[in-house]
């Protein structure tokens, strides 16, 4: 088993490596690439962490190198927000960035799973897809928006204001992610919320990557926690790749299109990827009005990303 980080030296990157590093079963190759040259670097640090897993860095213009006979490849390469930017504005940047790297995984792991963390995520899915439709080699099955972050968030939070361990919560996540796109189904939480509460926990959720923005004012956005999402869905492709049941997590993939093109749901994970999109089941009133109002600007982004290589 290969496993693969684009965006391997950034803050994201290094929090995932460190995870993989001691995480990932024995046995499994990690290689970390990024255009920073200190990438060796990192990989040599984490080389010495005494786990059966082998790291190798690679760093310059070209990922080929890291990427050949990969099964798994998680891509963070890019620009993250500042204070008053919204996920959309780091387009311009990062739209070529998934382009160049998601067009060699083409060539050199057509077959591999990609999980896709660079944002505006909503598009940028939309990019990779059509750029390995381009290349001949797209399976909708294994490409992966990571939305995990807005899982372990709703998780944390709803566990804070019961007081409860949030180890033993779980809140699917829907839509997409950003802004109103993010839909947690807090009615399938396990407590009951009244619509009140339900809005103002939504926007908590939705919010929560502004927040972290804004506390690192200037600095990044969610890194650490970020990491922490990566490496659990990334462990989970690893599992289901190793013929493990059962595996599930709430992802944004191409599915029937009935909503959206993408869109984050349960997703039963298989040897080949996606085994089966899962119902999310039924919803509050409170979210399907959400639901609704969301649909356009998440359509609208994946428009871009479709717009943005054909
Ligand atoms: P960062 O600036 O710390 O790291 C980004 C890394 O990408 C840098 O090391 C940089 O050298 C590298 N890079 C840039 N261009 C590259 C290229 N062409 N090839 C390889 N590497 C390249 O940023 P970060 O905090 O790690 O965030 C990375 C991305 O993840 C951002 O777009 C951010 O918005 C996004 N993000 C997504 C989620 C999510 O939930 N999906 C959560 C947090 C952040
Ligand atoms: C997050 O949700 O924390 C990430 O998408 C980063 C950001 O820009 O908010």
């Amino acid at each position: 088993m290969k496993v693969v980080v684009l965006g391997a030296a950034g803050g994201i990157g290094q929090a995932l490596g460190l995870l993989l590093k001691t995480d990932l079963p024995a046995g499994t190759e990690l290689a970390l690439y990024d255009i920073a040259p200190v990438t060796p670097g990192v990989a040599a640090d984490l080389s010495h962490i005494p786990t059966p897993v082998s790291v190798k860095g690679f760093s310059g213009e070209d990922p080929s190198p890291a990427l050949v006979n990969a099964d798994v490849v998680l891509i963070s390469a890019g620009m993250a927000r500042k204070p008053g930017m919204d996920r959309s504005d780091l387009f311009n940047i990062n739209a070529g960035i998934v382009e160049n790297l998601v067009s060699s995984c083409a060539v050199n792991c057509p077959k591999a799973l990609i999980g896709i963390i660079t944002n505006p995520v909503n598009t940028t899915v939309a990019i990779a897809a059509e750029v390995l439709k381009k290349k001949g080699v797209y399976d909708p099955l294994r490409l992966f928006g990571v939305t995990t972050l807005d899982v372990i968030r709703s998780s944390t939070f709803v566990a804070e204001i019961y007081d409860r361990n949030p180890k033993e919560i779980s809140v699917p996540v829907i839509g997409g992610h950003s802004g109103i796109t993010i839909l947690p189904l807090l009615s399938q939480s396990g407590f009951k919320f009244s619509v009140e509460d339900a809005a103002a926990m939504t926007k908590r959720i939705q919010n929560a990557g502004t927040e972290v923005v804004e506390a690192k004012a200037g600095g990044g956005s969610a890194t650490l926690s970020m990491g922490q999402a990566a490496a659990k869905f990334g462990l989970s492709l690893v599992r289901a790749l190793n013929g493990e049941k059962d595996v599930i997590e709430c992802t944004y993939v191409e599915g029937s299109g009935e909503l959206a093109r993408f869109f984050a749901q349960p997703v039963l994970l298989g040897k080949n990827g996606v085994e089966k999109i899962l119902s999310y089941g039924s919803l509050s009133e409170f979210e399907q009005a959400t639901l609704n109002d969301a649909l356009e600007t998440l359509k609208s982004d994946i428009k871009i990303g479709e717009e943005f290589i054909n």
